[in-house]
């Protein structure tokens, strides 16, 4: 099945999985990248990143290229920022209608739960039925048999 993998990544956790995915399954991928860089380092990254995400901004992105009318199915990979999803990913559905695709989702957070932002991406790409979900705690910085074990489970529920 011809997959697209929407992503964003501001540290390489998720870029990392993106990667890892991307590869099992031959798929293309798409960086989602802010016009106005988010800080990424000290107290102004997670201020910063923590409002955006608290506030719902849907922040302006550079140009992209890739037509998702040639893809079945549409990947979401986000950090957990502030409980949710990260504000790049509300930009691109607001501008993307991705409900006639098969949707899969995969988040990256330090240690917190990630289903709200399932929840949430779910509501907002307007998705139906069951959509394979993959939740990893820092893969790139703290590589885990968890982790490894989330991304098997997550390649079986992709197969179905
Ligand atoms: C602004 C900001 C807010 C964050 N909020 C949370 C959070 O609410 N819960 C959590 O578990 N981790 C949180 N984190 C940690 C990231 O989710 C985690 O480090 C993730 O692996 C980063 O992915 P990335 O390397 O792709 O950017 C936050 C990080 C940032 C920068």
């Amino acid at each position: 099945m011809k997959t697209l993998i929407v992503y964003f990544s501001l540290e390489g956790n998720t870029q990392w999985a993106v990667e890892q995915v991307a590869a099992h399954l031959h798929a293309d991928t798409l960086k989602l990248v802010p016009e106005k860089p988010y800080p990424s380092s000290g107290f102004p990254k997670y201020f910063w990143g923590g409002k955006s995400a608290v506030f719902g901004d849907a922040p302006e992105l550079e140009p992209y290229s890739r037509n998702i009318a040639q893809y079945e199915r549409i990947i979401l990979a986000t950090p957990i920022w502030a409980g949710t999803f990260a504000p790049p990913l509300r930009t691109y559905l607001n501008h993307v209608q991705v409900s006639s695709k098969r949707l899969a989702l995969l988040a990256c957070s330090g240690g917190g739960s990630a289903e709200k932002a399932f929840t949430q991406l779910k509501a907002l790409a307007g998705a139906s039925g069951d959509v394979p979900t993959c939740h990893l705690v820092s893969p790139k910085d703290k590589p885990s048999e968890a982790n490894e074990a989330a991304l098997t489970a997550f390649y079986k529920a992709l197969e179905s």
